[in-house]
């Protein structure tokens, strides 16, 4: 392969952006120059989207409108519902939440206004309506009522309410908004980047959202926190999990929730994330999944010197807040939404059509011969 070549991109810078900044030299993250584990301790998750979303934390005026218009757009189309109920029971979310979104585009009055205040009104729509068609899902699929949005609660204890009819404790709660405000925007990862090559078209901000959400559904992107599950019910029980993880290095498998294309040395999300999921497992008087984890983490560093990522802590965290394994994923879209919106702001802002180059390895120049000569 010619030297030239940056397979994956891998070490290209592209653009430039003012939204996060991941710093795996000192193992930090900020968006829009904050910390993501100080935004943690000191804010509920609509104060980060507003900041995601507008550049600067909001005062109590601007929050309280920010939540207004979320509250105001909830609400889903019954076009929308009757989608959803006519979706296979088998679907993957990740599927219907691509689904949902591109019903919105249809039904959305802007679609086709890419001006920036039209763009706004979209992302807050997607914003506010993703949770509900995914919860819809959620409960449809089971033959469950599906649990309209409740105004007075805020977008994390809503989500709750309209999957399980009811709102947990506050602490589970905060741990959620926690994991959300650690999974809401991640830089050039491979859904913003899709995110920002389809706006470099011009193409309209659905589309990208789409194409974002199908991007994030892989096992090597947003996908793994349901394989750290899979693998963590595959292990079963902490006696199992030292043997299970050295076969697996034996056998030269991929671990899911290890390793990351940035930080070599460690996920800066992992501590904040890793103490949430403590606090819920002790809310659960459940530690198996702790257990395993603690073992596998320390095998993994001891024998690869490979650490864990967010998935890690988050697919068993999600898990003992009682969500089934195949909305780990989903839960990540309706966080990510809002950096995802971001980097389409930004793209339009200061748009360059995305477009690399191919080093051409296939035949040389051949002559066409006729169908019946072939
Ligand atoms: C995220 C990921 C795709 C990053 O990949 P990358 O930057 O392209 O790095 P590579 O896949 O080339 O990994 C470098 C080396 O570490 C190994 N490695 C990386 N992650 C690993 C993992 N999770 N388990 C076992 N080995 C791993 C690779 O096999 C490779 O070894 P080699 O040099 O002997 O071939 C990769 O770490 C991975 O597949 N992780 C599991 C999926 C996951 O958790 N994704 C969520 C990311 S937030």
């Amino acid at each position: 392969m010619s030297e030239d070549i940056k397979k994956g991109l891998m070490g290209v810078t592209v653009d430039e952006t003012a939204i996060s900044k991941v710093m795996p030299e000192i193992n930090s993250l900020t968006y829009r120059g904050y910390a993501a584990q100080d935004l943690c301790a000191k804010c509920k998750f609509e104060e980060v989207a507003y900041l995601i979303l507008n550049g600067e934390l909001p005062n109590k005026k601007q929050l309280k409108d920010f939540e207004k218009r979320e509250n105001k757009e909830r609400k889903i189309s019954k076009s929308l519902i009757n989608a959803i109920k006519s979706i296979p029971k088998t679907a993957h979310p990740m599927d219907v939440a691509r689904t949902a979104v591109s019903i919105m585009g249809l039904e959305d009055k802007d679609a086709s206004n890419n001006s920036p205040q039209a763009n706004m009104r979209k992302v807050m729509r997607i914003f506010a309506k993703t949770p509900v068609a995914l919860a819809a899902f959620y409960r449809a699929r089971k033959g469950k009522k599906i649990i309209p949005p409740e105004k007075k609660l805020s977008f994390s204890e809503n989500f709750f309410h309209m999957c399980f009819g009811k709102v947990p404790n506050k602490d589970i709660v905060k741990a959620f908004d926690v994991s959300l405000i650690l999974y809401a925007e991640h830089s050039f990862n491979v859904s913003t980047f899709t995110a920002r090559t389809i706006t470099s078209s011009l193409s309209d901000i659905h589309g990208a959202i789409t194409g974002a959400i199908a991007s994030l559904k892989g096992p090597l992107h947003g996908g793994a926190n349901e394989e750290v599950m899979h693998m963590m019910n595959k292990i079963k029980k902490p006696e199992n999990a030292l043997k299970w993880i050295n076969n697996a290095l034996d056998n030269k498998d991929v671990v899911m929730g290890f390793g990351h294309r940035v930080y070599k040395s460690g996920d800066s999300r992992v501590p904040t994330m890793r103490e949430y999921f403590g606090k819920v497992a002790q809310i659960k008087k459940d530690k198996k999944f702790e257990k395993i984890y603690d073992i596998v983490e320390k095998v993994m560093i001891e024998r690869k010197n490979i650490h864990p990522n967010v998935d890690y802590p988050t697919g068993p965290t999600y898990h003992l807040m009682g969500f089934d394994t195949d909305f780990f994923t989903p839960i990540f879209v309706i966080s990510r939404i809002t950096g995802w919106s971001a980097h389409i702001f930004e793209q339009h802002a200061a748009n360059k059509l995305i477009r690399p180059l191919a080093s051409y390895n296939g035949n040389q120049h051949r002559k066409v011969t006729q169908l019946n000569q072939r």
